[in-house]
């Protein structure tokens, strides 16, 4: 395989970009040139900042904010924790689905799990309805963090009342096979992985200390090579871009996550030159199947050049990430970004952002 090679702009549909409430770990500028260096120009982008995202108004400030820094096109999720279901008539036609934790992670902001059944219903009535009125039977899903017992609790509610339902970030062989499984049973259950799951294991966890605990954490290499032997009931690749500063993951209790926008793809570039995977696999899974799960409309002159036989070092000082760091530094890595376009507007050539902050678009579904 030589040369250059031209992809559709990538979607990842699972960021953190911290704006507002924590721009000192990422900002909507910073996060948006990282998603360009990394061959993304569309992200969605999670509810669990600082003031999470739970009611119109704090959702319509975020798109404020947003709208003056972004150099790509991103979209929003709304967040719950079972308290705010009158809301979510009013924000429908904002966002590209729903964020509920049912299991641990960064920022205290779990469901309460009494309340899930009626929050899968509400979700569902106010998704439905104006998707009936446009003719489409378009319906937003609901995005789980659920390891273990949690996924079970979420399968068997997703076959009560058909909701749909993107699994985030699965890591271990018993959470796909539940998929799968569900999948089988005609449930519309969609799952995303990680590129930290399918390129690290537990075995890194010594050497990377604070730099590799993230949620999930970091499993067995058996886990990892069922998630690759099972790449064709894997619906997206997601980076979970969970940046956190060096000071913070150094300090006493480290933060869970780690930043991924800009390795994603040289990642996954060089297991095609390894022949783990194919580029139909990369486009399926960072551009073809993240539009059909969310609704993202995508533009032929939206694209990404690729250098295949371009082999770099991940360097953390390279960074566009504020937090400057990445779990795989010191990776060697073949195939490298080189230009970026969005509507045709050239957005990043040769480490250089030639597009200027409020570029990007604010997308709704
Ligand atoms: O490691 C993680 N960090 N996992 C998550 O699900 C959330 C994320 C964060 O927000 O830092
Ligand atoms: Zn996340």
């Amino acid at each position: 395989m030589t040369g250059k090679l031209i992809l559709p702009g990538l979607i990842d549909p699972h960021v953190h970009l911290r704006d507002p409430g924590q721009t000192h770990k990422e900002d909507f500028y910073t996060g948006t040139t990282a998603a360009l260096a990394g061959g993304f120009t569309t992200i969605l982008d999670m509810p669990n900042n600082k003031v999470p995202i739970t009611t119109l108004k704090i959702l319509n400030e975020k798109i404020k904010i947003a709208k003056e820094k972004i150099v790509c096109d991103v979209g929003f999720y709304f967040g719950s924790v079972g308290d705010n279901l009158k809301e979510f008539p009013k924000i429908i036609n904002k966002v590209f689905g729903l964020k509920l934790y049912l299991s641990k992670t960064t920022g205290n902001f779990l469901i309460d799990k009494n309340i899930l059944e009626e929050t899968f219903i509400a979700w569902k009535k106010s998704s439905i309805l104006p998707s009936i009125r446009l003719f489409s039977d378009f319906e937003k899903p609901i995005l789980v963090h659920a390891e273990d017992d949690m996924l079970d609790a979420v399968i068997t509610l997703a076959k009560k009342f058909g909701n749909k339902v993107h699994v985030c970030h699965i890591s271990t062989a018993l959470d796909l096979k539940q998929i799968i499984k569900a999948k089988e049973e005609d449930s519309r259950i969609t799952c995303g992985v990680t590129p930290h799951h399918l390129f690290l294991t537990e075995n890194d966890v010594k050497r990377l200390g604070p730099f590799g605990k993230m949620k999930p954490q970091l499993t067995s290499k058996k886990n990892q090579d069922f998630l690759w032997k099972n790449l064709k009931y894997i619906d997206v690749i997601e980076s979970d871009h969970a940046p956190h500063t060096i000071e913070e993951k150094r300090g006493e209790i480290a933060p869970f996550g780690v930043p991924g926008l800009e390795t994603t793809l040289p990642l996954l570039l060089t297991a095609v030159s390894e022949k783990r995977l194919a580029i139909e696999d990369v486009v399926r899974l960072c551009h073809i199947n993240p539009a059909k799960i969310f609704g993202i409309k995508t533009n032929y002159r939206t694209k990404v050049v690729v250098d295949l036989n371009s082999s770099f070092i991940i360097h953390n000082s390279s960074l566009f990430t504020k937090c400057k760091w990445s779990p795989f530094e010191g990776f060697k890595v073949k195939g490298k970004v080189q230009r970026v376009f969005i509507r045709g507007k050239k957005v990043f050539e040769n480490n250089k952002i030639p597009a200027k902050p409020g570029f990007g678009k604010i997308i709704t579904p």
